[in-house]
């Protein structure tokens, strides 16, 4: 014990050899969306630093700096922290967040992943950039807010897997609803920005950024059930979908950063997941796409 510590310290955390655990902490990450929002597109070297922007209908809110730096990170935080904001959007100090943050999925994460990913963000290198406050009408600016919304629309609880299915189907359902919260953005909101439950999946004109995000639930004419299990694991690779045209916008991050780094079979389970749920005949205007934003 003594001496693996002692060894730790002697070397660079990144030349470490990685053990299992920070590996699977790792695939938490990239399943969980975390480096696309707690990375500033502009500084790729600041691995998970913070400083994003995300435009919402309530104002900006911007990513903090999650890498174990001591003053500006999250370096002196223990496991009960990061499980308290993970999986309760409580802060150190008690404070809520607001639900930008999607908490609202990760409280649905198992214990084992929870700590894996504690070990893997532990071996980040550390950055010295500061937090930038975020831009919000004088209302919501106090935490107050957030913890309304929270006493409103959300649940804090485990992910249970569901004995009906087969096991490749729950690892699908265990990803999507508790880590890569694919709802989060293929939902409308209502007024107060709760996901609208009848819509679940079934796309928005008014996604992140204001931008439109597609039906991904396997309605043939509007959603994607025309799509194979296959070919939706390809796109969560590749961002090719099965016409041949490229992801673009946030998804063409969530798979560069994140779906396109999962073992094989987890973008399988993924498919299978969605490719399950109850069909929603829902239209919307399908995305504008420019070759400036493409997936490479
Ligand atoms: C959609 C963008 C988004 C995603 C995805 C996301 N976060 Fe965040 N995260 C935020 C924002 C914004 C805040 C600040 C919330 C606030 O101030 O209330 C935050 C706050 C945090 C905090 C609190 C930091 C502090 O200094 O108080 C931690 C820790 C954190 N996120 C870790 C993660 C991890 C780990 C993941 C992936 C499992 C993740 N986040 C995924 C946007 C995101
Ligand atoms: C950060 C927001 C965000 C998240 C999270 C997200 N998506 Fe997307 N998704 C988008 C956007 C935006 C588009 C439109 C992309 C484009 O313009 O090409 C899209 C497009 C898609 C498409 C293409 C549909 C079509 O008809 O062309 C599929 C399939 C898809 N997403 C599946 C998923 C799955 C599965 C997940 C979870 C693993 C997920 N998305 C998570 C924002 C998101």
């Amino acid at each position: 014990m003594i001496l693996a510590a002692l060894a730790a310290l002697a070397l660079p955390a990144h030349a470490a050899p990685p053990s299992e655990r920070v590996q699977r902490g790792e695939q938490v990450l990239r399943a969980g969306g975390c480096a696309a929002c707690h990375t500033d597109p502009d500084r790729p070297d600041q691995f998970l630093a913070g400083g994003r922007a995300l435009e919402t209908p309530f104002g900006t809110f911007y990513a903090p700096n999650i890498t174990p730096d001591p003053r500006h990170g999250i370096g002196g935080w223990r496991l009960e922290d990061l499980d308290r904001a993970l999986r309760h959007g409580l802060a150190p100090d008690g404070g809520a967040y607001y639900p930008v943050f999607p908490y609202t999925t990760y409280t649905r994460m198992s214990d084992e992943d929870l700590a894996a990913l504690k070990a893997y963000l532990d071996t980040v290198p550390p950055v010295a950039r500061p937090n930038r406050p975020h831009r919000l009408p004088w209302w919501l600016a106090w935490r107050g807010v957030a913890r309304l919304w929270q006493w409103l629309y959300f649940e804090p609880g485990r992910h249970r897997p569901d004995p009906k299915h087969d096991a490749r189907w729950n690892r699908g359902a265990y990803l999507v609803e508790a880590l890569a919260h694919c709802a989060e953005c293929h939902s409308p909101r209502t007024r107060l920005g709760a996901v609208d439950p009848r819509l679940r999946y079934a796309g928005t004109a008014q996604g992140p950024e204001g931008k439109p995000t597609p039906n991904i639930t396997p309605d043939r004419e509007t959603g994607i059930g025309r799509w194979s299990v296959a070919d939706l694991a390809d796109y969560l690779e590749t961002g090719m979908d099965p016409g041949g045209d490229f992801a673009g916008g946030l998804m063409a991050e969530v798979i560069d950063q994140g779906t396109s780094h999962l073992p094989a079979e987890d973008r399988e389970a993924i498919a299978t997941y969605i490719l399950s749920l109850s069909p929603i005949r829902h239209r919307v205007k399908s995305p504008k796409r420019s070759s400036q934003d493409e997936f490479d």
